[in-house]
C-alpha cells in the first residue's frame, strides 16, 4: 500500500512496510550506506544511514526504519551531516594512510565516503589496530587493520556460502573479525570463493595477485607463456573497458592477450567442452553400472574443498573429471608440447578465470605432472583487466582475432558452463550421445535455467529417465547434500557451483557485478547458443582431434590419467 511521507520538505508516496532507505534511494535521495548490502537484512552496523525524523530525539538508521503514516524524515540537515562526518573522521583516525599502495585505491567506499564528505584533514588521530597481513591463503588476502567492522564479510560467508569462516571477536574497542581459533586462512574452512572480497568495502580482503609474477615471465626469453581464458571473461568485461554490457568480446580478447605478449592463446570453452565430454561419459558409466548416483559436479575447486572439509563421507559421489581450468593445463604441457616440441618445463602456463578458488586449484597436489604443476599462475577477471591498462591497450581501435591451434574449436554448449544450470544442460546433451549413440531432440532444457535456489528436471534418454538437479550456490548445497545423507535424493547428477548464479558472478569477476550485469552476461551467453552452429561438445572439432590423435576414448586409460583426480577429507578448523 503507498502512503504519503515527507521527505526535505517534499511529499513522496512509499511503499508501507518498507524501509526509509527503500523509499529514498527510489525517490533518487542519496543515503551514504557502509554495512547495509542489497538483498540482505540490516544489521545496522554502519549507523551512516541515520536520517532525522521529526518527533525522534536522536538520529534514525533509515536502513532498519520502517515507513509509516504521517513521516516527516530530513536527510541531510546539519546535524546529519555532522553525525556522517564524525562516523568517518573515526573510522579514518583508526586507519593506515596508505590509499596510495592500496589494492582498493578508487575502488573503496571509506574512501568515497570520505571525499563526499568534503574530509580533507585528520583531525582526529586514534591509536592504530596493530595486526599481521594474513597472507596464507592461496587466493585472498587479509589486512585486518583496514576492517571497519561492517560484517557484510561475515554475512555472505554465512548466508551466502553456508561456510562462517568469520565471525566477531571480543568486544568494545578490541572488537574484530577473526576466523576460528583466530587462526590465519590456510588453517580455516575458508574455500577460497572471493565473495567477501568482493563486498568489503575497503581494502581489508583482496586478492592476492600474480601479475607481477606474469610479467617477469613474459620478459623472460627462455620460456613460453602460454595463457587460456575462461567463457565467462569474453562476457563479463565488455563494461569495464566502456563497451556493450555483456558484449561477447572472444575475438577481441584474443587480440588483446596477443598484444600483452602471451605466445599462445587458448579459449578454456575448448576444455569445457573436453570436460563435459568426459563428466558424461563418467555419468553414462555410473548410470549403466548403478553406482555413485547422484553424481555430484567438480567444476568449482570452491565445492570441492567445502565437500572435503564438511562431507567427506560424499567424495566417492563427486565426478573424477577435472575443472576445465586444470584439463587445459594438463593438455598444453602434454599433447600441445609434444605436437609443438617444446619441454613442459619451458612452458609457463596462465590462466585467467573468473574465481579466486581457481588459485587454490592449481596448487593442489594432484594437479601436477611428474611434479610439473598444470597450471603456473591463475589472473583474474579483475587483475586481467589490470593488466590491459598497464598495457595501455585501447580495445575499442583492435581488431578481433581467432585463438590458437590445436585447441581453437568449440561448442556453444562450453559457453553454458559459465552460467548456473548451464553445465547440467550441456552435460545431458552430450550423455544422449554417450548412452544411445543418438542427439537429445530438443537441447534446450528451460527448467534448468534462471535463479531459483534448486531448480530440478528429468529428461528421457533412449530407455532411461535422467534427473537432474542445479543448486544455485553453496549456501543451498548444505540442504540437499543433508538430504542425499539421509538416503532422499533421487537425482542422477547434481550441479554444484559456490556463487550465485555460476562463474558469472564468481568471485573474481569485476565489483561493479549486479543482478543487471548478470542478467546481460547470462543473456549473451545464450544468444550465443541459439545462433551458434555446434551446439553438443561431442561435434567440438578440435575435441575430435585429440581424442583421434592422443587421447583413445573418453573416460580411458590416459584420459583417466590424464584428466581425472581424486579427493581427500581435509582437515580444517570449523
Ligand atoms: S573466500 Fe568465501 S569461504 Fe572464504 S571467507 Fe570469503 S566468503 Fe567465506
Ligand atoms: S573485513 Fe571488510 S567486509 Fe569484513 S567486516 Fe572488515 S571491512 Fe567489513
Ligand atoms: S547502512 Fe544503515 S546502519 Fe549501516
Amino acid at each position: 500500500m503507498l502512503i504519503d511521507i515527507e521527505v526535505n520538505n517534499k511529499k513522496i508516496q512509499a511503499k508501507k512496510g518498507e524501509t526509509v532507505l527503500e523509499a529514498l534511494n527510489k525517490s533518487g535521495i542519496k543515503v551514504p550506506t557502509l554495512c547495509r548490502m542489497e538483498g540482505f537484512s540490516s544489521t545496522g552496523a554502519c549507523r551512516m544511514c541515520v536520517v532525522e525524523v521529526e518527533g525522534k530525539s536522536g538520529l534514525i538508521p533509515s536502513c532498519s526504519y520502517p515507513i509509516e503514516e504521517s513521516l516527516k524524515i530530513r536527510t541531510h540537515t546539519p546535524r546529519v551531516i555532522q553525525a556522517r562526518k564524525m562516523l568517518v573522521e573515526l573510522l579514518l583516525s583508526n586507519h593506515p594512510d596508505d590509499c596510495l599502495y592500496c589494492s582498493s585505491n578508487s575502488n573503496c567506499e571509506l574512501q568515497d565516503m570520505a571525499v563526499e564528505l568534503n574530509i580533507r584533514e585528520r583531525r582526529i588521530s586514534g591509536e592504530k589496530t596493530k595486526a599481521n597481513i594474513d597472507q596464507s591463503s592461496p587466493g585472498i588476502v587479509r589486512d585486518p587493520a583496514k576492517c571497519i567492522l561492517c560484517g557484510r564479510c561475515v554475512r555472505v560467508c554465512e548466508e551466502v556460502l553456508g561456510v562462517s569462516t568469520f565471525d566477531f571477536k571480543k568486544r568494545g574497542h578490541k572488537t574484530g573479525i577473526a576466523t576460528s581459533m583466530d587462526k590465519d586462512l590456510n588453517f580455516s574452512n575458508c574455500v577460497h570463493c572471493g565473495q567477501c572480497l568482493v563486498v568489503c568495502p575497503t581494502g581489508s580482503l583482496f586478492e592476492k595477485t600474480n601479475i607481477d609474477v606474469v610479467q617477469q615471465m613474459l620478459n623472460n626469453q627462455d620460456v613460453e607463456v602460454i595463457v587460456q581464458y575462461s567463457p565467462s571473461i569474453a562476457v563479463s568485461i565488455a563494461d569495464e573497458l566502456g563497451l556493450r554490457p555483456g558484449k561477447d568480446l572472444n575475438g577481441i580478447l584474443n587480440a588483446v592477450l596477443r598484444r600483452i605478449g602471451f605466445s599462445r592463446i587458448f579459449d578454456t570453452s575448448f576444455a569445457a567442452d573436453v570436460a563435459i565430454f568426459e563428466q558424461s561419459a563418467e555419468l553414462a558409466d555410473r548410470i549403466k553400472n548403478e553406482e555413485n548416483i547422484p553424481m555430484l559436479s567438480s567444476c568449482c575447486p570452491a565445492w570441492i574443498k567445502h565437500m572435503e572439509q564438511s562431507f567427506p563421507d560424499m567424495t566417492d559421489l563427486v565426478s573424477t573429471t577435472k575443472s576445465p581450468q586444470q584439463i587445459l593445463g594438463a593438455l598444453i604441457k602434454t599433447y600441445y608440447a609434444q605436437k609443438e616440441n617444446v619441454a613442459p618445463e619451458k612452458i609457463f602456463s596462465v590462466s585467467v578465470m573468473p574465481c579466486t578458488a581457481k588459485k587454490f586449484e592449481s596448487q593442489r597436489e594432484e594437479m601436477t605432472q611428474r611434479g610439473i604443476s598444470d597450471i603456473d599462475a591463475v589472473l583474474t577477471t579483475r587483475e586481467l583487466l589490470k593488466l590491459i591498462r598497464l598495457y595501455g591497450i585501447d580495445v575499442h581501435s583492435i581488431d578481433e582475432e581467432m585463438s590458437d591451434n590445436p585447441f581453437n574449436t568449440r561448442s556453444s554448449a562450453s559457453k553454458l558452463v559459465s552460467v548456473s544450470g548451464g553445465l547440467s544442460e550441456s552435460l545431458v546433451r552430450t550423455l544422449s550421445y554417450h548412452l544411445t549413440g543418438k542427439e537429445l531432440s530438443n537441447l534446450k532444457i528451460t527448467k534448468l535455467r534462471g535463479t531459483k535456489e534448486i531448480r530440478e528436471t528429468e529428461v528421457k534418454i533412449g530407455k532411461y529417465q535422467v534427473r537432474l538437479a542445479v543448486v544455485n550456490g553453496l549456501g543451498t548445497a548444505n540442504k540437499l547434500l543433508s538430504e542425499i545423507r539421509e538416503g532422499k535424493s533421487k537425482a542422477h547428477f547434481i550441479e554444484i557451483m559456490a556463487c550465485p548464479g555460476g562463474c558469472i558472478n564468481g568471485g573474481g569477476q569485476p565489483y561493479d557485478t549486479d543482478e543487471k550485469s548478470l542478467k546481460n552476461r547470462s543473456k549473451a551467453i545464450y544468444d550465443l547458443d541459439e545462433k551458434e552452429a555446434i551446439k553438443v561438445a561431442h561435434k567440438n572439432p578440435s575435441l575430435i582431434s585429440l581424442y583421434n590423435e592422443f587421447l583413445g576414448d573418453p573416460f580411458g586409460e590416459k584420459s583417466i590419467k590424464l584428466l581425472h583426480t581424486s579427493y581427500k577429507k581435509r582437515d580444517v578448523l570449523l
